[in-house]
């Protein structure tokens, strides 16, 4: 391996997630670089976070055909020449010939312990159901939404009196954790995707890592 990894960001919305990326890339907690910050929204305020020589948004709604988009998505992204793509808040169904073409270096961050919630509105439905625990997923991606080999997950509690939103903050502040974690690991070339199972140093997973097992513990300061 010559230099840090390279690291590229797909996000639609605020870009919590790609924030605490690039914190950690500052602390030098992860020894990675930012190659471009991705967005199918012109005006996603994640893309705000890094300098406009690492941003690329267009806005997918005006191109014709979702295959136009992620041809054009999957161009600029190839040119950053991405070790890893993480989809963090990115809200945009990738098709199945973009999935293709990045398969086993696209991970993305999910708000609930998958396989339970695929989709959108995950806090919403884990508390309708009456869950007591809750969490976030980091998954490669492949073709069915959401359903792709988990690497690791983080659980919190659901607490008397939760509503969506402070559920949801508390999650978030999970995922931001569980994201920086995961990357460490994907940047030391110790996780890959293989016959559709996460693997770690060279086994499959048989089941997520959790946040704190110690293969994703940060070191001490
Ligand atoms: C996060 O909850 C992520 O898991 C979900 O969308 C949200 C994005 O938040 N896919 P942010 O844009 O990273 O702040």
């Amino acid at each position: 391996m010559s230099g840090p990894r390279r690291i590229a960001v797909l996000a639609s919305g605020r870009g919590s997630n790609l924030q605490a990326i690039l914190d950690a890339i500052a602390s030098q907690a992860l020894d990675a670089e930012l190659v471009g910050v991705f967005s199918d929204r012109i005006d996603a305020a994640a893309l705000q976070r890094v300098p406009a020589v690492l941003r690329w948004s267009r806005d997918a709604r005006s191109y014709p055909s979702r295959e136009r988009f992620d041809l054009e998505l999957g161009d600029a992204l190839a040119a950053a020449t991405p070790d890893w793509i993480v989809c963090a808040g990115y809200m945009r169904i990738l098709g199945d010939g973009f999935i293709a073409r990045f398969r086993g270096r696209l991970l993305n961050i999910h708000p609930s312990l998958l396989p339970a919630y695929r989709g959108l509105h995950t806090h919403k439905r884990a508390l309708a159901d009456g869950a007591r625990v809750h969490g976030a997923s980091v998954h490669f991606v492949t073709p069915e939404l959401d359903a792709g080999a988990v690497i690791a997950q983080a659980t919190v509690p659901v607490l008397e009196g939760d509503d969506a939103a402070s559920l949801g903050a508390r999650v978030l502040e999970r995922e931001h954790a569980l994201l920086v974690a995961v990357l460490r690991l994907a940047v030391a070339g110790r996780v890959s995707e293989r016959d559709a199972s996460a693997w770690l140093d060279g086994h499959a997973l048989f089941t997520p890592l959790p946040l704190d097992s110690p293969d994703l513990r940060l070191p001490p300061p």
